[in-house]
């Protein structure tokens, strides 16, 4: 028994941030932007609360799977950071769904919903849990320095709800960890505490160039290591459904496996890098648009803060 998903979602803010917005608030340009990163607009939160876009992605990814709240029973949302930091982001969901199961959130940073995905596996092989609702949403916009132009271009708000039931579509997953906490961080705060040295919370910390070479060379070692593992070729891949970080980490990978095009969807363009959203939010899309149907095999891996990785094999139930 391994798992598969029934339903998915998606909950985004009102607010379009456009490439000639962010160029009238920091000095950057739409040509810069884009050839850089492959994004033209990203979403925004203004008033919305991280857990009403959870609500609005759950309610649509229960309806697809004919459930109802009080089917679910465990939450986990895969977040940097939540509405509160206690309690849970899931807890929050749960009060707005009038859903009553055990909640909790992880984070895995950008391999969160990879990572979320092995949880729910593990809930469900105990036989305990039927139906999980795994939720990856961030508000990256309440994390970068809006007056910092290489970071504050990258990223947007949004969430994305999966319902995962037992099934046979999990065929490879592998989670891992190289420790590095200088390459990418948000730093916290001591509060007022009068025993510690003032210090606050900070902004999303990156550098830029180490990334990218940490997120290519990782692309290709996980790749490799998921097909050989199931022994399949690139070419048995329907679809390499990556991280949406920057298109260009994408095109690198995509040139280094020789696929074409349309076996890599994209939706960076108009979402920025959402982090641990972007793939759920990518399989939503798919599955709209009908290029995701029972029986294609989907790759998926992603990279994040930590420095953590995360990678999968499904075949579409
Ligand atoms: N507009 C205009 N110029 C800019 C901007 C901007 N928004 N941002 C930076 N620049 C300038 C820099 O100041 C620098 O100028 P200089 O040459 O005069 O010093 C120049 O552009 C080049 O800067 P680099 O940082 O070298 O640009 P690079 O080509 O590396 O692109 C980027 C930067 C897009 C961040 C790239 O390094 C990247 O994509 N890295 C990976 C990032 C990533 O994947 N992050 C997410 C991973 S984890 C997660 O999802 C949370």
């Amino acid at each position: 028994m391994s798992i598969k998903i029934i339903g998915t979602g998606c909950g985004f803010p009102e607010k379009i941030v456009t490439n000639a917005e962010l160029s009238r608030m920091v000095d950057t340009s739409d040509e810069w932007i884009v050839s850089r990163t492959g994004i033209k607009s990203r979403r925004v939160c203004r008033e919305e609360t991280l857990a009403q876009l959870c609500r609005d992605a759950a309610e649509k990814a229960l309806a697809k799977a004919g459930l109802t709240a009080g089917d679910i029973d465990l939450i986990v949302c895969s977040t940097l950071n939540g509405d509160y930091i206690t309690p849970s982001l899931s807890c929050s969901v749960a009060e707005l769904l009038g859903a009553a199961c055990p909640a909790f959130d992880i984070n895995a940073a950008c391999a969160g919903f990879i990572y979320a995905l092995s949880v729910a596996e593990g809930f469900l092989l105990t036989g305990r849990y039927r139906n999980v609702l795994l939720i990856s949403a961030e508000k990256m916009s309440k994390h970068v320095d809006w007056t910092d132009r290489s970071t504050c271009v990258l990223f947007g708000d949004g969430a994305a709800a999966c319902v995962v039931v037992p099934g046979g579509a999990l065929r490879y997953i592998k989670l891992t960890v190289k420790p590095d906490t200088s390459l990418l961080r948000i730093d916290c705060g001591n509060g007022n505490s009068p025993f510690a040295p003032p210090k606050k919370t900070g902004f999303l910390h990156m550098k830029g160039q180490d990334v990218f070479k940490f997120a290519v060379t990782n692309i290709d070692t996980n790749v490799k290591h998921a097909m050989d593992s199931l022994n399949l070729t690139p070419d048995d891949i329907d679809y390499f459904v990556f991280h949406q970080a920057n298109k260009r980490i994408i095109d690198y990978a995509r040139a280094k496996l020789g696929q074409p095009e349309e076996k890599m969807p994209l939706n960076i363009e108009n979402t920025g890098n959402i982090s641990s959203a972007t793939i759920p939010i990518l399989l939503d899309k798919m599955l709209d648009d009908g290029r995701l149907r029972p029986g294609k095999r989907l790759l998926m891996t992603a990279f994040g803060a930590g420095l953590t990785t995360g990678t999968c094999i499904m075949v579409w139930e």
